[in-house]
């Protein structure tokens, strides 16, 4: 008997799409499968203003192929001199859905973040009067902090504090990759989500690490031990309102991945329906995928859920493209290392 599975449409509640070229290539995979993506700002140079936001939702409709549906839900990088009253007009008008706080160095492109979190207090303020969530990237940026500890420390030394200073300022918790993610985000209450990658539920650090550096495995937040994947899953496989999808889907071309200084990033776009749909099935919990990547994640933004639906469709091993091209470079599609049975049939 064919095992089919049937979910209102899945949206992206964090997507790096890029620009130009790398834009014009990857846009497709997301839109094939998913219906809104929440866009990150961390272009060179970043999208800070709503004029920003403006010109950069023009560019990817541009590049969007002929026949494919997608709407890229705008975000505006937080710097300390955004202006609380450009962040407003940018959600009245109904083009941007969040602010993204990237602690100054945290990641790629975080140059242009925040340093000092006092400074964007009147931003926060704002923010929690008109009800526009705040993403944040949450790893600390100290020297002696170990990079597998910047997430706990991060929560501890900088989230609770803003929380508390700022009650009613709606957070994303983008892309937790550990049990101490999991545990505070659902200790937050309504005010308060997290977004969890294909690859988080996939990979812990030793498939980084063991038997040779695999490039194509690292990305920021670095994964970690095998315990906290494991929370993760159980997170994300919980149905609770709190988690949902956010891939994190980052391209960058392979020269730029396997070089002696590899930038962080997994490409997931293309496959990762796929990849979900195996983790929910190996966790007894194929009834939730639809929570997590079709549902909770539209409730927490007061946004409606699609209309349209996709089917997978479990059968023999789906094979994916190893790369996709792009006129920058190819660009290596995540490898889950296990088969694929589930993939997109409508
Ligand atoms: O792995 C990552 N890649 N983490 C981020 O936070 C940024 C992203 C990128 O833009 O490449
Ligand atoms: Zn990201």
């Amino acid at each position: 008997m064919t095992q089919t599975l049937t979910l209102r449409r899945p949206d992206d509640w964090h997507l790096h799409l890029r620009d130009g070229e790398m834009l014009k290539a990857v846009l497709p995979e997301t839109a094939r499968h998913f219906g809104r993506g929440i866009i990150m700002p961390n272009l060179i140079p970043p999208v800070v203003t709503s004029e920003d936001a403006r010109a950069y939702h023009s560019r990817i409709m541009a590049a969007l192929p002929e026949g494919m549906t997608f709407d890229p839900l705008m975000v505006l990088y937080l710097t300390e001199g955004t202006d609380p009253e450009d962040v407003a007009r940018a959600h009245a008008s109904g083009l941007v859905k969040a602010v993204k706080l990237y602690p100054a160095g945290a990641t790629t492109n975080s140059n242009s973040g925040v340093r000092d979190f006092d400074k964007v207090a009147p931003v926060f303020e704002k923010m929690a009067d008109i009800g526009l969530p705040l993403c944040v990237h949450g790893e600390v940026t100290d020297a002696d902090i170990d990079i597998f500890d910047r997430e706990a420390v991060f929560i501890d030394r900088v989230l609770d504090p803003i929380r508390r200073a700022h009650p009613n300022l709606r957070v994303v918790m983008e892309h937790i990759t550990t049990k101490n993610g999991v545990d505070y985000a659902r200790s937050g209450g309504d005010t308060l989500g997290a977004t969890i990658t294909t690859h988080h539920l996939i990979i812990n650090r030793n498939h980084i690490l063991v038997g040779g550096i695999k490039p194509h495995y690292y990305c920021l937040p670095v994964a970690k031990r095998e315990e906290h994947r494991v929370a993760l899953v159980e997170a994300a496989t919980s149905g609770e309102a709190t988690f949902f999808l956010g891939t994190d889907s980052a391209p960058h071309t392979d020269p730029n991945k396997e070089s002696a200084c590899g930038c962080a990033g997994c490409f997931t776009a293309t496959n990762t329906m796929s990849c979900l749909a195996e983790v929910f099935e190996t966790a007894r919990a194929l009834d939730k995928l639809e929570a997590f990547a079709s549902l909770n994640g539209p409730a927490f933004y007061g946004l409606p859920v699609n209309d349209s639906t996709l089917t997978l469709t479990k059968g023999d091993p789906v094979a994916y493209p190893t790369h996709i091209d792009s006129a920058e470079g190819p660009v290596t599609v995540f490898d889950p290392g296990f088969p694929l049975h589930w993939s997109v049939t409508a």
